[in-house]
């Protein structure tokens, strides 16, 4: 059995079992994200430690393609506990690392799919904040 074969029975077990499903109650952010190419959506609840550094805990619930589900479903379970700045840094190699198979460039974007739901959940969560933080300091 090669390589691939290993990570294609990875993909089918995550797709057709994900984990970490469903909603966070009182989650720091949740963030929908589509697929462009589809309209397929993502949804992702995500909960950070107290000093926001790192993540605590992730659900993800939508529709989508095999590759989408099972790539959303690996990468919750590395997200917990994941530095926030880790996440930051991901990009389609680390997907495409993560699944270990090749994806054609008109899967990419299903790949992809919830990892630019996080990170953009991310990126909007800390950006309100610095608004906050302006509009706070405006009021001194
Ligand atoms: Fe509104 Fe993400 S869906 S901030
Ligand atoms: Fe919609 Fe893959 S076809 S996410």
């Amino acid at each position: 059995i090669g390589g691939s074969d290993m990570y294609r029975q990875q993909i089918l077990d995550h797709y057709k079992n994900p984990r970490n499903t469903g909603e966070i109650e009182d989650p720091t952010f949740t963030h929908v994200g589509e697929n462009p190419m589809c309209g397929d959506e993502i949804r992702m609840d995500v909960v950070l430690s107290e000093d926001e550094e790192t993540i605590e805990h992730v659900a993800f619930r939508g529709d989508g393609c095999a590759i989408s589900q099972a790539s959303a479903s690996m990468l919750t379970e590395e997200l917990q506990g994941m530095a926030v700045a880790d996440l930051r840094a991901m990009d389609r190699d680390d997907i495409v690392d993560m699944l270990g198979v090749d994806i054609s460039p008109m899967r990419v974007k299903c790949a992809v799919l919830a990892e630019k739901v996080a990170q953009d959940g991310v990126d909007i969560y800390f950006d309100e904040l610095d608004i906050e933080k302006t509009m706070t300091e405006d009021d001194d």
